[in-house]
């Protein structure tokens, strides 16, 4: 099976696609996108602040632009913010000759991994862990029906994570053609 010319990872916050994405683009040998950051680099302001200024649909806007233009973009893994699924015109963008992975983490790992953070605008007030539960409730079915593959990354480190992916996606990577040929053994 010829490895798929974009990988796109979709899911929660703090489910690990930035972690994840740049890790399974290197196993792959392709280069890692990450479109928050990549928005952020161009607005010259951080996500809280574009919330800020232009509020939530301001941000939705830039993203659309975003992931329009990043579809284009071959031998990549992207990395999608969580709510990319929302408006349904993303959805041809996050498919587009991709293989679209949900990485699907549960709500004790979200809140978790996003206890901390100052960065997520929609995680700033009295509730996160309501809003955690009710982004799950809407999205966990948006993310599923877009999936190509389901992985979840629950008590998994990030390297095991990868190591599954890699195998779903394509078990021969050009790493591992490189460490098939320094071997002697031809033809993996
Ligand atoms: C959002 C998730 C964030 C970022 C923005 C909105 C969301 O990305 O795009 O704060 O709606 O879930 P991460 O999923 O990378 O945290």
């Amino acid at each position: 099976m010829p490895l798929p010319k974009r990988v796109v990872l979709v899911g929660p916050m703090g489910a690990g696609k930035s972690t994840i994405g740049r890790m399974l683009a290197k196993e792959l040998g392709y280069r890692f996108l990450d479109s928050d950051r990549i928005i952020e680099e161009r607005c010259g302001a951080n996500i809280p602040w574009i919330f800020d200024v232009e509020g939530e649909d301001g941000f939705r806007q830039r993203e659309t632009a975003m992931l329009d233009e990043l579809s284009g973009e071959e031998r990549t893994v992207l990395a999608t913010g969580g709510g990319a699924v929302m408006k349904p015109e993303n959805h041809p963008l996050l498919k587009k000759g991709a293989v679209v992975i949900y990485l699907k983490t549960s709500l004790e790992q979200q809140v978790e991994r996003t206890r901390k953070d100052r960065n997520r605008p929609l995680l700033q007030n009295d509730d996160p862990v309501g809003v955690l539960k009710r982004l799950f409730r809407i999205r966990d079915p948006l993310y599923c029906r877009l999936a190509d593959i389901i992985m979840y990354t629950d008590r998994k480190s990030p390297r095991l994570v990868v190591r599954q992916l890699v195998n779903k996606i394509n078990p021969r990577t050009p790493r591992h053609r490189r460490q098939m040929r320094k071997e002697g053994r031809s033809h993996a």
